[in-house]
């Protein structure tokens, strides 16, 4: 089957308070997007599309060299846009005729483990469907009204959306060329398009990366992993 990974980049990081583009952010001596290229490298697709910011996607092939090596043929890099929904599109623009199968992952999600990666695959590759990796979720939630709880939210039918989300790549392709309104995520605008969304196990190292508190939990796991 040929795979897919468009790795959407192009986000300023408003909330981490940094100068440089959310993506070309440090965690190490390694930014975020060297690290989610990292681990997409070591998961099984046919092409790598990374989506930046203008002007930087000569930065974005340097970090793409440095995790792909010899593979780099695989890599494409395009320009995003002013919304995540319109950086994926971007990416889709960019996808190989003979691609089945697409994941749309955030370089945010820098630390996702390959096996993730594998449980999307198979399973779109199973059902033909949208695939989410979902974590459960631990908070007790509130409906508030204007800073009044409004009603308690039963959580036991909640997730919490993480990625690489899978999708077959025609079906996808199609929401996305309909899709009128703005959506949070892939698989709320391929489940709008009137298509059926699945959950696989998603993985606490999956975290997205949104403020500095975020990027010192990078931090210490991988000084942690360290030998
Ligand atoms: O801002 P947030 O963390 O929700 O963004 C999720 C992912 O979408 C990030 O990896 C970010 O770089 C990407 N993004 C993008 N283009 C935008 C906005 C966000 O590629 N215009």
């Amino acid at each position: 089957p040929r795979v897919a990974v468009i790795v959407v980049a192009a986000g300023s990081g408003t909330r981490l308070g940094a100068s440089a583009p959310k993506a070309f952010v440090g965690i190490d001596e390694h930014s975020i997007l060297r690290h989610a290229l990292g681990s997409v490298a070591s998961a099984p697709s046919a092409q790598v599309v990374i989506v930046v910011p203008a002007g930087r996607e000569g930065d974005a092939r340097t970090e793409a060299e440095a995790a792909f090596g010899d593979r780099i043929d695989l890599v494409s890099v395009v320009t995003g846009g002013e919304t995540r929904q319109r950086s994926v599109a971007a990416g889709l623009a960019a996808l190989w005729a003979d691609v089945e199968c697409v994941l749309v992952h955030d370089a945010a999600r820098a630390l996702t483990p390959r096996a993730v990666f594998s449980r999307v695959i198979d399973e779109v590759m199973r059902s033909h469907v949208g695939v989410i990796p979902a974590l459960p979720v631990v908070d007790t939630l509130k409906r508030v009204d204007g800073g009044v709880v409004a009603a308690a939210v039963d959580r036991s039918s909640l997730v919490a959306a993480q990625t690489p989300q899978g999708f077959p790549r025609e079906t996808l392709t199609a929401a996305y060329a309909g899709a009128v309104d703005e959506h949070t995520d892939d698989a709320a605008l391929f489940a709008a398009a009137g298509h059926r969304v699945v959950t696989v196990a998603g993985d606490d190292l999956a975290f997205k990366i949104t403020t500095p508190a975020d990027l010192d939990r990078a931090r210490h796991l991988l000084e942690r992993s360290r030998p």
